[in-house]
């Protein structure tokens, strides 16, 4: 059994020196802001219960970077909380506020990437360094039955940690790859960016949360 110590960076991780540095700047422009590798959020019910992984890119700067709690208070977590709730995969009024009592059911978030980069784009040393962490995350939940990746990083990270190889499970949008016992479902990130863009839309994002549902609800049986 992995603990939850060992999945999660500490606060002064030091492994990507960039990104210690730009969140040591951080730190000193907005002492009252979170600035540190953003843990993973998980199910009310502990390690055991978590049947889903959601996988996203990194913090954003004045989103989870901020508030401490992976995709919120930034445009991204609008979309993705709201689709959770309405799949049963979290409870209460998201208000994108580490303290505004949303519960995940069964399920846990996680960044790529725990540290915020700048420009929100990490380089391809600090995806491998921090894969280490998503690894140790995907094997402390021993029932893991199905991981939602958004975006292609996430989506390739993850095919990596979970020791495939990308070329025998590229990113498609909407699509799953199977490796060993957990189904992978790719999406486009939920990023203002892509939602703005038409690149997805939310019935695109609902899509791939309905399938995933409905593939948990058949392995329940
Ligand atoms: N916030 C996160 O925590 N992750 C993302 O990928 C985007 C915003």
């Amino acid at each position: 059994m992995i603990p939850e110590k060992l999945s999660e960076p500490p606060r002064d991780c030091p492994l990507c020196p960039r990104l210690h540095q730009f969140i040591a700047e951080w730190r000193t422009r907005e002492p009252d802001w979170f600035n540190a590798p953003v843990p993973t959020f998980f199910s009310r019910d502990g390690d055991d219960s978590v049947r889903l992984l959601i996988v996203g890119l990194a913090p954003g700067l004045r989103g989870a970077n901020r508030t401490g709690r992976p995709f919120t208070g930034d445009y991204a977590g609008e979309l993705l909380y709201a689709t959770l709730k309405s799949f049963g995969f979290s409870t209460g009024e998201f208000q994108a506020r580490p303290d505004d009592g949303v519960e995940l059911i069964d399920t846990a978030l996680t960044n790529a990437v725990r540290c915020v980069p700048p420009e929100n784009k990490p380089v391809g040393a600090e995806i491998n360094t921090c894969r280490s962490f998503l690894k140790l995350t995907i094997q402390r939940f021993r029932n893991l039955q199905a991981i939602v990746t958004l975006g292609t990083i996430a989506h390739q990270s993850t095919i990596r940690a979970l020791g495939a190889r990308v070329g025998d499970h590229p990113f498609s949008h909407g699509g799953r790859a199977d490796v060993g016992n957990i189904a992978v479902f790719s999406s486009y990130h939920c990023s203002r960016y892509n939602t703005n863009t038409g690149r997805l839309t939310e019935e695109m994002f609902v899509d791939v949360f309905r399938n995933v549902a409905e593939y948990l609800a058949a392995k329940r049986g």
